[in-house]
């Protein structure tokens, strides 16, 4: 018999697909890594398996615990598969930009979820960074995850994520384009793409207003979330990529497209090149529902 002795072995080992449609005109070719095969539905599967299971060895997360943390849903998803197979109770403190249907399906997940205002400061004690902190004190047998702080978050896509893309490109990658949230994902694949072949550019987009900055990568752009969703439909529709079409369809066509035209101009000059854009869909379609 051939099977998974679990859900969580079925992370990871996605696929890279060609897009042939978008980028016809390129003298390169394009590949997406589609992070969305993942049973949670995005590249944050890796990281929160991860982060469990490092807690586990350093004895942070003991059997029977609670684990904390706060999420907009995707790092959350990776989170509930995980302490369901394992035997966590989870506690996901979100905010209020978040869908509803996003929100519910943590919920239906099994795990706890208290929604926090989204326009209050950091240092709040309403935030969702402050209730977060502050639940995982006053738990007992609790475990905080922080996942913008976790080693094990950059660890995972170092240890998993990089390997993969460099073994599907069998090396060829030329260029590594990733969305940015908590940066665990261009870390850890540009530090291991970077020890493979130093010559490889690695890209970040983030959206507006967001602060992270990493040293490892050569390209940092920004997108506005409209921006991400259009860049997302047309891999949708042009590409059959289903699963990313039905978290696409409510886009505003009249939008920023700068950073994605300062790609195209680059991407004029190369050879090759791999985008995982995709996963960073599941984060901001759903903030317009
Ligand atoms: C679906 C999705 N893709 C990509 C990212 C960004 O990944 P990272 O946090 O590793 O920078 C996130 C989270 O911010 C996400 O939820």
């Amino acid at each position: 018999m051939k099977y998974y002795n679990n859900i969580l072995e079925t992370i990871g080992n996605t696929p890279l697909i060609k897009l042939n449609n978008i980028f016809k005109d390129f003298p390169c070719e394009v590949f997406a890594k589609v992070e969305s095969f993942n049973p949670g539905n995005s590249v944050k599967d890796r990281m929160a398996l991860k982060m469990i299971e490092d807690a586990e060895k350093s004895g942070l997360i003991k059997p029977g615990g609670t684990i904390v943390e706060g999420t907009s849903g995707n790092t959350g998803m990776g989170l509930a598969l995980a302490s369901i197979v394992k035997g966590y109770k989870l506690i996901c403190v979100s905010n209020d930009k978040q869908s509803k249907e996003k929100l519910d399906v943590l919920r239906a997940m099994g795990a706890e979820v208290i929604v926090c205002p989204t326009d209050v400061p950091a240092d709040d004690p309403k935030s969702y960074y402050s209730v977060s902190r502050k639940i995982a004190e006053e738990t007992p047998n609790s475990w905080y995850v922080n996942q913008y702080d976790n080693p094990s978050n950059t660890k995972a896509h170092y240890e998993n994520t990089g390997p993969e893309i460099w073994g599907q490109t069998e090396g060829k990658i030329t260029h590594f384009v990733v969305g940015v949230g908590t940066g665990g994902t261009i870390s850890g694949v540009g530090r291991f793409l970077k020890e493979k072949n130093k010559s490889v550019k690695i890209w970040g987009i983030d959206t507006y207003g967001s602060e992270a900055r990493i040293q490892l990568n050569d390209k940092f752009g920004t997108i506005d979330e409209v921006g991400a969703f259009v860049l997302a439909e047309r891999a949708a529709k042009r590409e059959e990529l289903q699963n990313v079409l039905t978290t696409a369809l409510k886009v505003d066509s009249d939008t920023k497209m700068g950073i994605i035209s300062d790609i195209k101009q680059e991407l004029r000059k190369v050879n090759a090149l791999k985008i995982n854009y995709t996963t960073r869909v599941g984060d901001y379609t759903q903030n317009f529902n």
